[in-house]
């Protein structure tokens, strides 16, 4: 009886620091596959991902969401990361789902990580748009936002807009705003496509490749904060646009021959 009370004083007390270092992983998240390949440490601040040849791992968050500004810190799998894939996206359910994606394609030693993003709406997605990062994105956290309101979905790195998907409804383009949509991330192994179309494999003498999060924050309340009206002003957008123009590496609506009927439509809008 006696233990039992203190087991339960122990926990609670332990849950109190995490829930009073602001948002814990325990609270939000839950690892939902990799059989103890993916940890919540230091009182839920930190979560890990980690793959080796037999298996990935992969979380989600408990809520879900319709609109939000969320933010994330990631530190992506250093040295030889060639063929893992560290996918960090929000989606809801069923063939009519939509996404939103943020993927990084590791690579060799020294070389580049991609950024891809994607959006899916109604279930079809094939709106990709791939760039390098300014800085390496292993040697430290960085912040990767999704803002997303019924305007906008606004792709960030360091509070800096890389990409917006419009809400174009008023020209027929579908737009993610009545699923809401959980958070998910996942790190695995895709040697078969991801680096350089899958010619380079996987080194597994480096395994495992572990990827780090930490200081999640995701603010969904229409009333807080300016996100749920936010738009990028004129002075963003052009940042936005040297970005694009400096960073980004792939670019579907700059891809003619994928789409020989013609582009998606919201191309050809400006
Ligand atoms: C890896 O680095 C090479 C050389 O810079 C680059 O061409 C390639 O796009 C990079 N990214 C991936 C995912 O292979
Ligand atoms: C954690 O995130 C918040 C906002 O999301 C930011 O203001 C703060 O500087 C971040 N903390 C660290 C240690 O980066």
């Amino acid at each position: 009886m006696a233990l039992q009370l203190l087991v339960s004083l122990m926990l609670s007390s332990l849950m109190g620091v995490a829930w009073g270092a602001g948002s814990s992983f325990y609270s939000e998240f839950e690892v939902t596959w990799g059989e103890g390949r993916g940890k919540i440490a230091n009182n839920g601040q930190l979560l890990t991902l980690t793959l080796d040849r037999s298996s990935g791992s992969g979380f989600q968050s408990r809520k879900e969401y319709l609109f939000g500004k969320i933010d994330m810190q990631l530190k992506l799998v250093p040295g030889n990361s060639a063929g893992t894939v560290t996918a960090y996206y929000l989606s809801s359910q069923g063939p009519t789902h939509d996404e939103i994606d943020f993927e990084f394609l590791g690579n060799l030693s020294g070389d580049p990580y991609t950024l891809h993003t994607n959006v899916f709406t109604q279930g079809k997605g094939d709106r990709e748009m791939q760039f390098r990062l300014w800085f390496d994105p292993t040697k430290d956290f960085h912040t990767y936002s999704i803002l997303w309101n019924p305007r906008h979905v606004i792709f960030m790195v360091d509070e800096v807009a890389i990409r917006d998907f419009r809400n174009l409804e008023s020209r027929g383009i579908a737009f993610p705003k009545r699923q809401p949509m959980r958070i998910y991330s996942s790190l695995w192994n895709a040697d078969d496509w991801a680096t350089r179309g899958g010619l380079v494999k996987t080194d597994w003498s480096q395994a495992p490749f572990t990827a780090s999060y930490r200081n999640f924050s995701a603010d969904a309340s229409p009333s807080s904060g300016g996100w749920f009206n936010q738009e990028l002003d004129s002075a963003t957008l052009a940042r936005m646009r040297w970005l694009q123009r400096n960073y980004m590496i792939y670019n579907y609506c700059a891809d003619a021959n994928r789409f020989p009927q013609g582009l998606p439509p919201e191309c050809s809008i400006a």
